[in-house]
């Protein structure tokens, strides 16, 4: 999620740390079997004590022997969001009671559509300064993604190294909005860094998977006009407007003022938000924004603090402005060679929830046309199959040898929030190559004779 208000947040800040608040209410119902298998701190800088923090879920019934069984990686936007609104606003095991009546306290429930069912699913806070994480000063948190990748690949080093039994199974990076960014990035430095290490050092890479993603800005910033004018939410004269604020963020983005190009983006959106009075960009069908400062209420007691490996003094919040300060230079600069080189490398998923307005469908095909494979014609040419789960219409999805677009029907921006059980549908078949994500030729490679026409 892409930080709002600066102000607002700075000025809670000073009200609360000024004036604390006695947690009074009682802690949360926080079940013992919605503990994580483990979670703590991976060290990033040991000198001065940076961190990133983890939260680690092992498959709930896996169906390969554990030693074999896929790992998913979870990373947040933002940037500076916290991956703990991924673990228990989106596809955790437990979450937050979101829908529940304004009355009723803060818990956790089982999540039926949690993606580890089948993987095991690790939540990193990421970058150092986000979430629970901790950076020991401003000058180290990262300023690009080359930093955040070397950070990540020595989270995860570690991570594997703390048990034998995580040393073979295959890696998916998986991520939302502006690890958009972060998952080809750490994607092709782990391609590009394991021919360099002996054998028991590299990271056993299998695919990357991207939601809603912000990846080649200068291409998606582009598509807000059409997009709103064609989903009848703007009429022409302000598409004309959109357009202008477009192409001065295009323009700010050629020049390399990356700072400009990064608030002209943001004022794009809010024209957008502006013209259409909508409750968010995330999902123009809401009425209200996603309620995702639960998981930061639920995250604010000392009890839950303590049971998930963290100092009952940190104090959390959703989206870190200073993380976000640091990254802003970043925000414009294109990652999409990076995919270009994991679609060659690797396997890639892209997949988005129908109503986002800030990083969705059409946005994201804008720049999915621009990648460089040889194969990328075959892909923009495939069939975008009808994707049902059970018997009901889950979405769309265009696939070609190892590059996916999934297209999520009733969802926004967070999808697995929005659509459950059909984003483990969708995470577990494009793992595992199943049913619309199995093998492109299966029908090719039918023996003749096979169809009705046989000629015997
Ligand atoms: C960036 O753009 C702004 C606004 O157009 C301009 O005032 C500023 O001088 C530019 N900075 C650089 C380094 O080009
Ligand atoms: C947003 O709209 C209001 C009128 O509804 C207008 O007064 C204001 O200037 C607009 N703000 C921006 C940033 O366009
Ligand atoms: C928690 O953090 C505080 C403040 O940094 C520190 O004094 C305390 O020792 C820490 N507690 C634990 C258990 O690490």
């Amino acid at each position: 999620m892409d930080s709002t208000n600066v102000l607002l947040s700075v000025f809670f800040f000073l009200f609360f740390a000024s004036f604390p608040v006695p947690a009074t209410s009682s802690p949360p119902f926080f079940p013992a079997e919605a503990l994580p298998t483990k979670s703590g701190y991976l060290p990033i800088n040991p000198t001065t004590g940076s961190a990133i923090y983890f939260a680690f879920y092992e498959a709930q019934t896996p169906i390969s022997s554990i030693s074999k069984t896929p790992l998913l990686i979870w990373l947040q936007g933002g940037p500076g969001c916290s991956s703990m609104i991924g673990n228990f606003f989106e596809l955790g095991p437990w979450r937050v009671n979101f829908h529940k009546k304004e009355t009723d306290p803060v818990s956790l429930i089982p999540n039926t559509g949690s993606w580890n069912r089948r993987f095991g699913v690790l939540f990193l806070d990421n970058p150092i300064g986000t979430g629970f994480s901790i950076a020991a000063t401003k000058d180290e948190i990262p300023k690009n993604q080359y930093s955040v990748s070397k950070y990540l690949f020595s989270a995860i080093s570690s991570f594997i190294e703390q048990d034998i039994t995580f040393k073979n199974r295959p890696i998916y990076i998986t991520g939302e909005s502006y690890a958009g960014k972060y998952v080809p990035s750490i994607g092709y430095y782990i391609l590009k860094k394991n021919p360099k290490l002996p054998v028991d050092k590299k990271l056993n890479l299998a695919g990357v998977a991207i939601g809603n993603g912000l990846t080649d800005p200068i291409t998606q910033v582009a598509t807000h006009a059409l997009n709103a004018y064609y989903s009848g939410l703007i009429n022409e004269r302000q598409k004309k407007e959109m357009e202008i604020a477009q192409l001065e963020a295009v323009e700010l983005t050629k020049k390399g003022n990356w700072s400009e190009a990064t608030n002209a983006r943001s004022k794009v959106l809010n024209l957008l938000k502006n013209m259409t009075g909508l409750a968010t960009l995330y999902d123009y069908t809401r009425k209200s924004p996603y309620n995702s400062e639960l998981v930061a209420e639920f995250l604010s007691f000392k009890e839950v603090k303590r049971a998930l490996g963290v100092n009952e003094s940190m104090v959390f919040e959703e989206c870190s402005d200073l993380v976000g300060e640091v990254l802003k230079d970043d925000v414009m600069k294109s990652m999409r060679y990076k995919v270009d080189y994991l679609v060659k490398n690797s396997k890639v998923l892209v997949y988005q929830g129908q109503f986002d307005l800030r990083d969705g469908v059409v946005s994201t095909e804008a720049w999915l046309k621009k990648v460089k494979w040889g194969e990328i014609e075959r892909f923009l040419g495939a069939d975008r199959k009808i994707w049902s789960v059970g018997d009901e219409l889950a979405g769309y999805v265009q696939k070609w040898k190892s590059l996916s677009n999934a297209v999520v029907l009733g969802a926004g921006h967070l999808v697995p929030s929005d659509q459950a059980l059909n984003s483990q549908a969708m995470i577990e078949d494009w793992v595992l190559e199943k049913g619309v994500f199995g093998d492109d030729n299966a029908e090719e490679k039918k023996p003749f004779g096979a169809n009705d026409f046989g000629v015997w």
